[in-house]
């Protein structure tokens, strides 16, 4: 059995699944952070891996980026995959000077200018939220740990390159901490399975101060948010 977009078979997908955007991202949490991995997923290279962390079935995937390839994906796990825990690991940008480079961020809710959820044909506008264990969860062993986390909500769009430079100020004004490009997706797509779904992200730059890291910093972040995608296992 294969779907358009994923080659495996049934069964060779865990019920919980890390969702980097970068497919190669995915390649490096399966051969640095899990067990055995199995590559299950070459089409367009984007590239699956199942193995194990800590003697427990666990895969990894790129999704791509933006609501469209992210929710193609997620689709095609929850629905024919019988995926139940999607965890996304990911970078954002920060719309809060106090939120630094490398900060972590859980998302606990997400908006969007994406016309996404208009597939679900609802009567209003649909609040996206983070599963409520997940993000117990992934906050308990922050605060257990001693990692510096912020929980809140952001912006998940459709656009990297906004024309209007100055968009963004609205969302912060209605605390909307930080933007990335899937979590609306995600969240959506979870909900209407009733599977269970977080997004956690790493400050990789800040609209406000206009500070931002470069590809090889980012690994310092990537590592605290690996740590926290792990404990969720
Ligand atoms: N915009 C959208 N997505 C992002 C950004 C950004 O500035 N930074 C990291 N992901």
């Amino acid at each position: 059995m294969s779907t358009p977009h994923i080659e495996a078979r049934k069964g060779d997908i865990a019920e919980t699944i890390l969702l980097p955007g970068d497919p190669l991202r995915a390649q490096f949490i399966a051969e640095n952070f899990f067990e055995k991995p199995e590559c299950f997923n070459r089409v367009r290279n984007m590239l699956g891996y199942t193995g194990e962390y800590k003697g427990k079935k666990v895969s990894v995937m790129g999704t791509g980026m933006g609501i469209p390839s992210h929710a193609i994906y997620t689709h095609e796990l929850i629905h024919n995959y019988g995926v139940k825990r999607l965890i996304r690991v990911g970078s954002c940008g920060a719309y809060m000077s106090d939120l630094k480079l490398y900060d972590i961020v859980l998302v606990q809710g997400a908006c969007t200018d994406s016309n996404f959820a208009k597939n679900f044909n609802l009567p209003g506008t649909f609040s996206a939220l983070a599963s409520w264990d997940l993000l117990f969860k992934a906050y308990s062993f922050c605060q257990q740990e001693g990692i510096d986390v912020t929980v809140g909500n952001v912006l998940s769009s459709d656009i990297f390159y906004n024309l209007d430079s100055s968009d963004w100020q609205r969302w912060a004004a209605m605390q909307v901490i930080a933007v990335e490009m899937e979590a609306y997706a995600l969240y959506c797509n979870a909900a209407f399975a009733e599977a269970e779904a977080l997004a956690i992200l790493t400050v990789s730059d800040n609209l406000v101060t206009g500070e931002k890291t470069t590809a090889k910093e980012r690994e310092v972040g990537f590592a605290k948010m690996m740590q926290i995608a792990l404990s969720l296992i």
